[in-house]
């Protein structure tokens, strides 16, 4: 017989009025995850349970401050050598689980805060879902995204549970619904607030125990009797098995267009769904573990875990090497230039609680970046992530003003305004007039933070925030240091990035710093092979079947075609030769092709379909009469000189490792995910591989493709970049 009270390592139980209430709480760990030693507890906790004539109902809630549970331990799918290994997982959790559908008693999942992954598949088994209506509250099965299906019956269950088209929304896309939308689809069955949770789930679990609260077992019929008219319909076409077929080539084809083929998990989630549903509940249990442990040990899987676990060392990293060294107390930040990045910097600082001061050149200028900043709020209250209310909290922290007043007070100066080193020397004085003890952080683009700092008497308080556009949705923000920037300076631009939720890594001043210096011959190269004859569709279609988010003309397009020939100048000022931008392109900037924002580019604009404007090609050599060049060559030139630029980086210092130059590469350029960035690249090329590919483009075109010397080092040497690298 269970005690009233007892610890099972990772349960603590409560047993009052027949209910057990079981909290989870794993020690060691500063959130929930599931291993198969939580699931061997849960079972042994369970037939103790089931043997206990004191307990009719059981809740199984969280015992930690934060989150529900996150998910499966990603080092013990990491560690699973094979896929019959990994499979092997899968199943016990699924039994596991299983056990816990069948469980006799009733069952309540009390979930508050994450429940992803294993976790949701835990409450899927679960005979009721309460859920708490805090914001940090999210369900999802976000597997996918780390190359992943559920494996512990979630690609059954859910469907089962909401219907084929919502689980499969969820599952191939990997995102987290807030309580609400999660019982608007019948995955939570009651939202309730925070400190009445585990109350109201005790009382359900005793109500399915009387009788007085009935649910069929879930796994088992669909769930018809809720969610109206449309619902029933939508099922009934689901239920159909010609919709059903229908229904899955559509989702078929939005796969293979999104992902371009190069991320299975998203087919073989396809697969076991439907599966399941064909040949019954078994048949799909047996097939998710299956393609399940096929995914775990794929390299897809293993780079999208790797950037899993360099993104989450970077949360943890203080951006500094001596642990003694703190950041700054920052409670008030100014913000100088309030246009496209300075309005986004802005929004996302009042995002972190804290107080912004922003500082333009007159009063419309002013007055344009309030507006901007509450058009950002105005639209998360239309997303329903923020009430009104909270706008209006959140809008107070900002002013705006066209003087130095209030600047006095701040603890961190970001500076945006132009592109124009005299203006940004001349805010760091007059920053430093009203504020001697004020941090001075430039979002410059392309100037090197040092000859910024010139114009400071305080240069260890100088440094860069560089943020990519838009800032409200790029993940990175890359912290730029010069040999003067002292360390705590250099800690609190982190920390302050952190607060914005922003994945930071720090590089060393150098042109370019690190993202921009990447790109720069990356897009010369396209604009040569450009000039040599080829087609903007095979340029672009080389670059997105490499699996970038868009292809190096559209890109240019976007930019600015004389954004990027600014940046392209000041980089080839810098490095000489091997940075030579193209000649050709000026022309199109005399022209007046800038891209989208002149409505005149590459491509055409305001017409319904987006096409290439072949008049561009009356600018370039050959005309429109277009050479072909393999897109093969193509992919394999432009990113050669992005893999060899970042290995430059690396080996003059600009980076500090390997992982904040695939991190880098990936949030701040979009660099293929699955690829694992530029370094787990080069090493799944195999350095020798990549040095003789550059080495016979180097003899045919010469400098711009000469070798980075720590390339060379390393292929001589037999290395690679990454010490756990596996060999090729
Ligand atoms: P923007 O032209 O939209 O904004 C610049 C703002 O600075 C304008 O609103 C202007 O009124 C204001 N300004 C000019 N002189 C001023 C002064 N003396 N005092 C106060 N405000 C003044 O330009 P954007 O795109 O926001 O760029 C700003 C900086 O961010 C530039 O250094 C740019 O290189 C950099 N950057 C831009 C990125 C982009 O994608 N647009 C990406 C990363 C960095």
């Amino acid at each position: 017989m269970m005690p009233a009270e007892k610890i099972v390592r990772s349960f603590r139980v409560e047993v009052e009025g027949g209910v057990a209430l079981c909290l989870l709480d794993v020690q060691g760990e500063p959130v929930n995850t599931l291993s198969p030693q939580v699931g061997a507890e849960l079972e042994d906790l369970l037939a103790a349970l089931a043997k206990d004539p004191a307990v009719e109902g059981v809740v199984i809630a969280s015992g930690k401050k934060e989150g529900f549970i996150a998910g499966a331990k990603i080092d013990v799918i990491r560690s699973a050598r094979s896929a019959a290994e990994a499979e092997a997982l899968s199943r016990s959790g699924q039994r596991q689980f299983d056990a816990l559908e069948r469980f006799p008693k009733p069952v309540v999942a009390a979930i508050h805060g994450a429940c992803l992954g294993g976790g949701l598949e835990l409450a899927l088994a679960c005979r009721w879902r309460v859920v708490s209506d805090d914001r940090k509250t999210q369900l999802g099965l976000p597997e996918v995204q780390l190359g992943l299906i559920p494996g512990a019956g979630g690609t059954q269950r859910l469907p089962r549970l909401v219907g084929i088209a919502a689980a499969l929304d969820l599952i191939l896309t990997g995102k987290g619904l807030k309580a609400r939308k999660a019982q608007k689809l019948g995955l939570a069955d009651e939202v309730v607030p925070a400190p009445i949770l585990l109350e109201v789930a005790r009382r359900r679990a005793r109500e399915l125990a009387t009788g007085q609260l009935r649910r069929p077992q879930p796994g088992g019929v669909k769930q018809l009797q809720r969610g109206g008219l449309g619902a029933l319909q939508k099922l009934a076409l689901e239920d159909n098995p010609l919709g059903r077929e229908l229904l899955f080539r559509e989702a078929r084809r939005k796969v293979l267009k999104k992902s371009g083929g190069h991320y299975p998990a998203l087919e073989k989630a396809l697969e076991a769904v439907k599966h399941g549903l064909d040949k019954g509940m078994e048949a799909g249990l047996e097939r998710e573990a299956k393609l399940f442990g096929e995914l775990a040990v794929s390299e897809v899987s293993k780079r999208l875990v790797d950037i899993f676990f360099a993104t989450t060392a970077l949360k943890k990293d203080t951006g500094v090497d001596d642990p003694a060294v703190k950041a700054r107390r920052v409670e008030t930040v100014g913000v100088l230039g309030g246009g496209l990045m300075g309005s986004g910097i802005a929004f996302v600082t009042v995002g972190a609680g804290l107080a912004v001061r922003v500082r333009e050149k007159d009063d419309a200028a002013a007055a344009r970046a309030l507006a901007s900043v509450r058009g950002l709020l105005d639209e998360k209250v239309k997303r329903r992530s923020m009430t009104p209310i909270e706008r209006g909290a959140t809008m107070r922290l900002l002013t705006a003003s066209t003087g130095w007043a209030g600047f006095e007070r701040v603890d961190l100066v970001i500076e945006a305004v132009f592109e124009d080193l005299a203006l940004k020397q001349e805010m760091v004085r007059a920053f430093e007039q009203v504020n001697p003890r004020g941090i001075f952080a430039s979002n410059t683009s392309s100037i090197p933070i040092a000859k910024i700092a010139e114009a400071s008497t305080r240069p260890e308080r100088v440094l860069g925030m560089h943020y990519f556009s838009p800032v409200q949705k790029m993940p990175l923000l890359e912290v730029i240091v010069t040999p003067l920037t002292a360390p705590d300076v250099t800690a609190t631009a982190v920390a302050v990035g952190k607060k914005q939720g922003k994945t930071v890594i720090v590089v060393n001043d150098g042109p370019g710093f690190y993202t921009s210096r990447i790109l720069t011959p990356y897009m010369n190269e396209a604009a040569e092979i450009l000039i040599e004859g080829a087609s903007v569709e095979d340029l672009d279609g080389a670059l997105t079947a490499f699996g970038m988010p868009v292809g190096p003309i559209t890109l240019l397009d976007e930019v600015g075609v004389d954004v990027g020939a600014k940046v392209a100048k000041i980089l080839h000022a810098a490095f000489g030769d091997r940075m030579t931008p193209p000649a050709a392109l000026e022309k199109l900037t005399a022209d007046g092709r800038l891209g989208r924002k002149s409505k005149k580019g590459f491509y055409t604009y305001g017409g319904k379909k987006k096409e290439v404007d072949v008049t561009v090609y009356d600018l370039l050599p050959g005309g429109r009469q277009r050479k072909r060049v393999s897109r093969d060559e193509i992919a394999e030139r432009v990113t050669l000189q992005l893999v060899n630029e970042a290995i430059r980086c690396l080996g003059e210092g600009i980076l500090r490792s390997a992982r904040d130059g695939d991190v880098g590469a990936i949030f701040g350029l979009g660099f293929p995910p699955f690829l694992g960035g530029p370094f787990r690249y080069a090493d799944a090329v195999g350095p020798k591989t990549l040095l003789e590919r550059l080495e016979r483009w180097h003899d045919k075109f010469g400098d711009r493709f000469e070798p980075a010397p720590l390339l060379v080092e390393v292929a001589r040497d037999g290395r690679r970049f990454y010490p756990d690298a596996r060999p090729v």
